[in-house]
């Protein structure tokens, strides 16, 4: 029922067809696939709710295929202009004040007066908003709370029959979803703030804005990003954290060359750019070989770096599900 579109003109032009009728088409990024819809159109992004099964107070990226777009639909204070200009396009989001008349479903961003933007770097995802001409609401395509797609296989698995197609762009290259930075606006204190650690390591922002980055205050009744909800990028198998080696009957997802005899190793030579490339795909064959009753026993992984955005998704993997 869903159809498997190429990566070539004709399977992109068929996807913007798709979406311009207000149809679903999930597209590969750099950082992870994205289920894209028209979002100026509330029946499209009402559908990305429907299909994902995600609670509706989690507002959506925006994705736009450069600056000029971007400045359409919300307005960049200084430091965010310095961002897009150093790391767009990229595995960069921010989240910024909503232009008046910017034409967006408020849907997109749950009624919040911010909006989320990207501008990706993948070929076929720039292909595929300079075919449709509008900016595409697209978070990552994948049921609610589980672990986001990195290939187009990722994507059938979870949403088939429920999207009219997928872009199949082979497997992403970052293979975390992007860095989250907030600007203003609610349970923010003005300053540049990490909403979520992700494709850009924090400490390359903070080194292009010459300030440290803010934390949010938590908020368990109004998450600002999905960092903020328990229990998400979750597998089926439970996880141990930071284990040095496997117990009995667990499968053992190694990171770095002390673990000879690992069925899975994030990057075997300890590389971190690696390690968050092979992430969500890892985790999705520990649980296939392990089962849903089982266990994954993951390695410490260094906390700098993308593996600081690694921590992040391992801890959420990890949480107690709701
Ligand atoms: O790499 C990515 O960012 C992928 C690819 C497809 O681009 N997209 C992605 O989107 O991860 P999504 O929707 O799964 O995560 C976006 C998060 C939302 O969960 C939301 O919490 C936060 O961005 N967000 C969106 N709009 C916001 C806003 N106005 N204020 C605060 N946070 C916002
Ligand atoms: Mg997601």
């Amino acid at each position: 029922m869903t159809e498997t579109l190429l990566p070539v003109p004709d399977g992109i032009a068929r996807a913007a067809r798709l979406l311009a009728a207000g149809e679903l088409v999930a597209f590969p990024t750099e950082t992870v696939y994205g289920l894209g819809g028209d979002a100026r159109d509330g029946r499209a992004v009402a559908g990305i709710f429907a299909a994902k099964g995600r609670p509706s107070f989690n507002p959506l990226i925006v994705h736009v295929p450069d600056l000029a777009a971007a400045r359409r639909l919300a307005d960049f204070p200084e430091p965010a202009l310095r961002l897009a200009a150093a790391f767009w396009p990229g595995p960069l989001t921010l989240v910024l004040p909503l232009r008046n008349g910017a034409g967006l479903s408020p849907l997109v961003s749950a009624g919040l007066p911010s909006v989320a933007l990207r501008v990706p770097a993948h070929p076929v995802a720039q292909a595929l908003l300079t075919a449709f001409g509008g900016p595409l609401a697209a978070p990552s395509a994948n049921p609610s709370g589980r672990v986001s797609p990195t290939r187009a296989a990722h994507v059938l698995a979870g949403l088939e029959g429920r999207i009219a197609a997928v872009i199949n762009g082979g497997a992403c290259a970052v293979g975390l979803e992007s860095t989250i930075i907030g600007f203003g606006g609610i349970g923010l204190n003005g300053g540049p703030t990490l909403l979520r650690p992700g494709g850009l390591p924090a400490e390359a922002i903070e080194e292009c804005l010459g300030q440290p980055l803010g934390r949010p205050a938590p908020d368990p009744h109004r998450p600002t990003a999905p960092g903020q909800l328990d229990s998400h990028y979750a597998p089926a198998a439970a996880l141990r954290l930071e284990a040095a080696e496997p117990d009995k009957g667990e499968i053992w997802l190694a990171f770095g060359p002390a673990a000879p005899g690992a069925a899975l190793n994030l990057s075997p030579t300890g590389d971190l750019v690696e390690a968050a490339a092979n992430l969500f795909h890892y985790l999705r064959e520990a649980d296939r070989l392990v089962g849903p009753a089982g266990r994954i026993a993951v390695s410490p992984v260094p906390d700098h770096g993308l593996g600081r955005a690694i921590n992040d998704r391992l801890r959420r993997a990890a949480a107690p599900r709701g």
